[in-house]
């Protein structure tokens, strides 16, 4: 590596974690940051704490995002690196934030018992189960990340939640030696 670009011994990189919502992220997220000692950012959350909602959509019963406001509170936070964010989007973030990207999928017939669970109403239900189906989130983040930045993890069962925690810190761990 040359002077230039070199990094110093406890630079850590950021994280994102993404998917449709219910597939499993912040189940995967609370065991990661546990383990890497990363922050675990849940974007919906923060944005929720802190009021980054542009407005309320009736029709899907969910808050829209405030991109930018949200934007602006994570910058000089993504700075320091550490970070394992959460969200159920990857595009309007900057690409240079991350130096990995994971995409966490869930067979749509799981999918559906949990959102059902978390009484969605049909429309929300549906438009989320169609989200998975065509794999929206995963070519949203090849569309936005270079390629060899994207990873598919399953969020399904526990077993698949063991696999992805050992995907991931190998990827750190290979990620160090660079
Ligand atoms: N790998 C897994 N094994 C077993 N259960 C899981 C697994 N992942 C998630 N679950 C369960 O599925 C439900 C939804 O998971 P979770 O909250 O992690 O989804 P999410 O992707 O973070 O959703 P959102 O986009 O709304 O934040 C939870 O009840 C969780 O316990
Ligand atoms: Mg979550």
């Amino acid at each position: 590596m040359s002077k230039m670009t070199e990094r110093s011994e406890d630079a850590k990189p950021n994280i994102l974690i993404t998917g449709t919502p219910g597939a499993g992220k912040s189940y995967l997220c609370e065991r990661l940051s546990a383990q890497l000692k990363f922050d675990w950012l849940d974007c919906s959350k923060i944005a929720k704490d802190n009021n980054f909602i542009e407005e309320y959509d009736d029709e899907y019963d969910c808050p829209i995002l405030d991109e930018d406001k949200l934007m602006d509170h994570l910058e000089p936070i993504m700075a320091k690196g550490g970070n394992i964010v959460e969200y159920h989007g990857c595009d309007f973030f900057p690409e240079r934030w991350f130096q990995a990207v994971f995409v966490v999928t869930c067979p749509n017939t799981t999918l559906y018992d949990r959102l059902k669970e978390r009484k969605y109403n049909e429309k929300k239900l549906t438009s989320n189960i169609e989200c998975e189906i065509f794999g929206t989130i995963l070519e949203e983040a090849k569309d936005s990340y270079k390629e060899d930045k994207v990873f598919v993890l399953r969020g399904e069962t526990r077993q698949d939640a063991d696999k992805s925690l050992k995907t991931v810190k190998n990827w750190y761990r290979t990620w160090k030696r660079k």
